[in-house]
């Protein structure tokens, strides 16, 4: 049973709340992962306005298909063939973490580079902007969740209004991407990020309990 002031909490952070970040309270092996980072095949995301931004999907429509669904010709989102990748063969670690985790189903798991000297420009991610997006609780819809796996010290993720987002490998964040952000990588190493993107279906009530209980646990410190 879930309780009544878990869902309070949940609703209140991702539904209402302007927050900036939210550090899950999840553990994975971070060095499997790092190991596992071997079999993505980068191809350039987002293009020119964002240089040494790279990504691979582990899951979705296909490896090189990075972008969302509506760049790739569906009308509506149900009718994306969202499937595990020929990566996700060589990321046994990785696909088992998402497996256990509380969403029932994915739509874009991806590895995502930033190489030295990289940079992602300022831009906002505002859910509710695709079809069928009108109206969205974010608590049946779900939210991305970044994990960072290679962070090099000098390399920075600026979040408007909040700040500098405190990434250090193995950590795990929902990040507030309505609010306007943009990375760089100065360091001379590839940051490599993971953003996993589903839906909590049936698996709602555990995901409901992860985010509030990573709620306190950060607002504890
Ligand atoms: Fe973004």
């Amino acid at each position: 049973m879930i309780a009544q002031n878990d869902y309070e909490i949940a609703d209140w952070l991702l539904n209402k709340s302007n927050f900036g970040w939210l550090e899950l309270d999840i553990e994975f092996n971070l060095d499997a992962w790092k190991k596992e980072t071997a079999a993505a095949k980068f191809v350039d995301h987002r293009g020119g306005e964002h240089p040494g931004w790279n990504s691979s999907c582990i899951h979705g429509i296909d490896v090189d298909k990075t972008g969302a669904w509506t760049n790739y010709g569906y009308e509506k989102e149900e009718d994306v063939p969202y499937q595990w990748t020929s990566i996700s063969e060589h990321t046994p670690s990785i696909k088992g973490f998402w497996e256990l985790f509380p969403y029932e189903r994915y739509r874009r798991i991806r590895f995502m580079q930033l190489e030295p000297g990289g940079k992602i420009s300022p831009h906002s991610d505002a859910p509710g902007k695709l079809p069928g997006e009108e109206d969205l609780d974010m608590l049946e819809f779900g939210v991305p969740i970044n994990v960072a796996i290679i962070h090099p010290d000098d390399c920075h993720m600026t979040l408007e209004g909040h700040g500098t987002v405190p990434f250090k490998e193995g950590k795990a964040f929902i990040i507030n991407i309505r609010n306007v952000h943009s990375f760089v990588n100065n360091s001379n190493t590839p940051r490599i990020h993971l953003i996993a993107h589903g839906i909590p279906g049936k698996r709602k009530d555990e995901f409901v309990e992860l985010i509030a209980r990573s709620y306190r646990k950060q607002n504890e410190r």
